[in-house]
């Protein structure tokens, strides 16, 4: 059966929405679409992919207005008079038609302090146990697809804060990192709020609602970290301890981006950073109001739709 497909074409330059009319059939992905339209009509459109399998993270892209890997998107999630138009990652800059330049994500993944061993073993000599490591365990299925980096408004549409912010990725890696039981480092959590800008997020879940791994960033891995950053001033110890020592006998000082009354910065929390109008056509609405991704019950067949 033919169905009406409309996809991004351009480059840095510029570009514009090209409508193919392709057959489809049961079973397919939209990736399947793209390839046919490349035999068929368009051998020059660009399209990452690698695996065809949900785990190298090489085709995101966006599926009527939507974060999604093409691999993972059934052609059954939409109706059969549906179109579905297919633009590259809007928060990283276009190499050519659906490809993006996401070497953004790269850079601040080498920012983001490596694992520390610890004192005295020698690799090889380090031992876990499966306890240990189920907490953080979640983290390593990231396959890097960049879909929750994509999606997180603060740098949607926000290149200039993408010095200051690292985004969901990141955080995630430092979250796995502060709870791997044998890092030596202690101050990853300080780390990311004074360096990778965790501040600026403020918990809206968009990212965790697009992974296609089912990773709860924000829950498992965000929110930790921010308690973290705050828990040492509620600790009642160290209420206890402001309480004997004058203020000028405690030695610690709150972490960066942390007031001293132990809330974060208002500023950062207040930023509402909403979306423009997308550059890749008009008939797209952002920031993506319409998210109602629910993760699958254990056993659901589906992964997407
Ligand atoms: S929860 Fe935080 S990191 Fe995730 S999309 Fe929202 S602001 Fe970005
Ligand atoms: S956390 Fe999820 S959405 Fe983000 S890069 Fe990893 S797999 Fe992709
Ligand atoms: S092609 Fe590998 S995740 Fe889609």
């Amino acid at each position: 059966m033919s169905r009406h497909f409309r996809v991004w074409r351009g480059d840095s330059s510029g570009g514009e929405i090209r409508d193919y009319d392709v057959d489809v059939n049961d079973g397919e992905v939209v990736l399947d679409i793209i390839h046919r339209i490349q035999a068929t009509q368009a051998p020059d459109l660009a399209c990452r992919w690698n695996c065809k399998a949900g785990k190298c993270g090489s085709c995101s892209m966006e599926i009527n207005g939507k974060p999604r890997l093409g691999c993972m998107t059934r052609m059954s999630t939409f109706e059969e008079s549906e179109t579905v138009t297919i633009t590259p990652l809007r928060a990283f800059p276009v190499i050519r038609d659906l490809v993006t330049d996401v070497s953004f994500n790269y850079t601040k993944a080498r920012e983001t302090p490596a694992f520390s061993p610890p004192e005295g073993l020698a690799p090889g000599e380090y031992r876990m146990q499966q306890i240990d490591v189920e907490r953080s365990q979640e983290f390593r299925k990231c396959i890097e697809c960049f879909l929750c980096q994509n999606t997180c408004h603060v740098v949607r549409d926000h290149e200039e804060n993408k010095e200051a912010f690292s985004g969901p990725r990141s955080f995630i890696r430092a979250a796995e990192l502060d709870m791997h039981p044998l890092d030596a480092r202690s101050d990853r959590k300080e780390y990311a709020q004074a360096n990778q800008g965790l501040g600026y997020c403020n918990i809206t879940k968009c990212c965790s609602e697009v992974c296609p791994e089912h990773i709860k960033i924000t829950d498992n891995a965000i929110i930790p970290l921010k308690e973290r950053v705050v828990d040492r001033r509620y600790d009642p110890l160290v209420w206890l301890g402001r309480k004997i020592f004058r203020r000028d006998q405690l030695a610690e000082a709150p972490p960066a981006g942390v007031a001293p009354d132990a809330h974060l910065d208002v500023g950062e929390m207040l930023s509402t950073q909403s979306g423009g109008p997308s550059p890749f056509g008009d008939d797209q609405t952002f920031p993506l109001t319409d998210i109602t991704y629910q993760h699958p019950a254990p056993g659901s067949p589906s992964r997407e739709g």
